[in-house]
């Protein structure tokens, strides 16, 4: 078995990944609830870590590839992939918060929400607004008997159709045991082609999406990845697990508060 074959999960191990995403909701709840002007993004990290941890559980961004951090925070033109660190957020900045999570049982989570940080223009919140719709969109496509091509052809119409662009060098993933599995799953592309959808398929969907051009450049830091423009870009992540025929939400946004979007 190579990393192009396709895990397909039991019902059990779907119910383990349940668990694994809800502390990722849980844990994007938490840090929610510190997100304001002044707070830096190492602050939230250290939030989300000791939260993971106090859950019995292990932050899997931690060390990943090299990670130095817990969780992603991606500020403004940021797109994925922030290091957290010492500048405090400010009124009017978004920031993408992205969580991963390994339970006990060996299962991961992986989930991302886009915060306003105070009061944010309408522009941006527009932004916010289309990128967190599309994510349903493109969920709303993971249905046995689909392709994974189709979810990426929904979320690109539906962006390009509010002005938007889509970034390409970043793309959606298999998830289980390990954090990245087969398939690969774009946020852009043709309906009808890619992979078949079935029951047991576990992915996470995660739009990156951009309020100017699609072009991305990566930071010397070795993880940042920015908008070429500089103009603001938003991320919003699910897991889900296809089962009876459609996509099960495993992650939940649903201790999120203190958002206007
Ligand atoms: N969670 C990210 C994703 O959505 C990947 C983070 S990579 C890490 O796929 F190195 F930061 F962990
Ligand atoms: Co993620
Ligand atoms: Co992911």
């Amino acid at each position: 078995m190579n990393s192009n074959t396709i895990i397909l999960k039991t019902d059990e191990e779907i119910e383990f990944m349940r668990e694994a995403n809800r502390l990722v909701g849980m844990t994007l709840g938490e840090v929610s609830k510190h997100i304001k002007p002044g707070v830096t993004t190492l602050e939230l990290d250290k939030i989300a870590e000791t939260f993971i941890r106090d859950h019995d559980a292990v932050p899997t961004f931690l060390g990943y590839g090299g990670f130095p951090k817990s969780i992603c925070t991606s500020v403004n033109e940021a797109v994925v992939h922030g290091i957290p660190n010492n500048t405090p957020l400010k009124e009017g900045d978004i920031v993408s918060v992205d969580c991963g999570t390994t339970t006990k049982c060996g299962y991961c989570g992986d989930s991302a929400y886009t915060f306003c940080v105070g009061e944010v223009s309408p522009e941006v919140k527009r932004l916010l607004k289309v990128t967190e719709e599309s994510l349903y969109i493109g969920i709303a496509q993971a249905a046995e008997g689909n392709r994974i091509g189709d979810i990426g052809a929904a979320i690109q119409r539906y962006c390009e159709s509010k002005g938007y662009s889509v970034v390409r060098e970043l793309v959606g993933h298999g998830i289980g045991r390990k954090m990245h599995e087969a398939p690969e799953v774009p946020n852009y592309g043709r309906r009808g082609t890619g992979p078949l959808i079935k029951n047991g398929l576990c992915i996470a969907i995660e739009p990156m999406i951009n309020m100017g051009s699609k072009n991305v450049v990566f930071e010397k830091d070795g993880w940042t990845v920015r908008t070429k423009d500089r103009k603001p870009a938003a991320h919003f992540e699910h897991t889900v697990a296809i089962r009876n025929g459609k996509a099960d939400i495993l992650s939940t946004f649903e201790f999120i508060q203190g958002t206007s979007n």
